[in-house]
């Protein structure tokens, strides 16, 4: 998409999702309500936890679950606490697919993005214990999601929670949104962090009401049924 493009389709979504542009503290504080989101997500307190439609949707429906899909690992924050649900859960299965660390280097991403991990590994964050504590039940693609998502599904049987968290330009996103709707199983949960115009159109294609549009500094969630 061109980045012009891409600017003014996101100052509309800033519109209509009723956000302010991030700024530093605010991004800061996105990150840790993104990680306390996805610690409660799996955990079963979600639904108690606020205002917002993102812990509604990540109910106790999605508590245990059986596959969980996460796009985009970097150092591995949203990796670390998906896996140490699945270690609590004793049961469940992470695929993270990022990019292999040969593409990434310091160049730019089409959303204007650039990324340090790859000087120290990917997922280098990750703790020890939770590395060691999923054994197999982990498994890291580093492959471009064009290829590898729709590889992926056709080896598993369906999706309980899948989390967007690799590219965030419109067009990208939507074309993810979209390709894993009908592989989430019914009650589970398509999570997406920076969500833009791309989840905007998609809440509209599904016929899914401005509700949809709730979020915590841009992390939304929808529940299928
Ligand atoms: C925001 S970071 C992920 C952060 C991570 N979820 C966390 O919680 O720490 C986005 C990542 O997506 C990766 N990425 C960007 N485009 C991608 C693509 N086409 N396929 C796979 N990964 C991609 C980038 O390399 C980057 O590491």
């Amino acid at each position: 998409m061109e980045p012009a493009r891409d600017r003014e389709l996101d100052r509309q979504a800033t519109t209509e999702l009723a956000l302010p542009p991030a700024s530093l503290p605010r991004r800061m504080l996105a990150g840790f309500l993104d990680a306390l989101v996805l610690a409660t997500a799996l955990t079963g307190f979600g639904a108690t936890a606020g205002a917002t439609n993102a812990p509604d949707a990540i109910d106790r429906a999605s508590a245990r679950p059986d596959f969980i899909v996460e796009t985009g690992v970097a150092a591995g924050l949203s990796t670390s606490f998906f896996g140490a649900a699945l270690i609590d859960n004793q049961h469940g299965t992470l695929y993270s697919i990022e990019l292999p660390p040969t593409d990434t280097g310091p160049s730019t991403l089409a959303d204007g993005s650039r990324y340090a991990w790859h000087e120290h590994g990917v997922g280098w964050a990750i703790p020890k214990s939770i590395r060691t504590g999923l054994v197999n039940r982990h498994h890291l693609v580093l492959q471009n999601v064009r290829q590898a998502l729709p590889e992926l599904l056709r080896q598993i049987p369906h999706v309980d929670i899948f989390f967007h968290d690799d590219l965030h330009t419109p067009d990208h996103m939507l074309w993810e949104y979209q390709l894993i709707w009908p592989h989430i199983r019914s009650g589970g949960t398509l999570i997406s962090d920076d969500a833009n115009f791309g989840w905007i159109q998609f809440c509209k294609q599904l016929g899914q009401g401005e509700r949809a549009y709730e979020n915590i500094s841009r992390l939304a969630a929808i529940r299928k049924p």
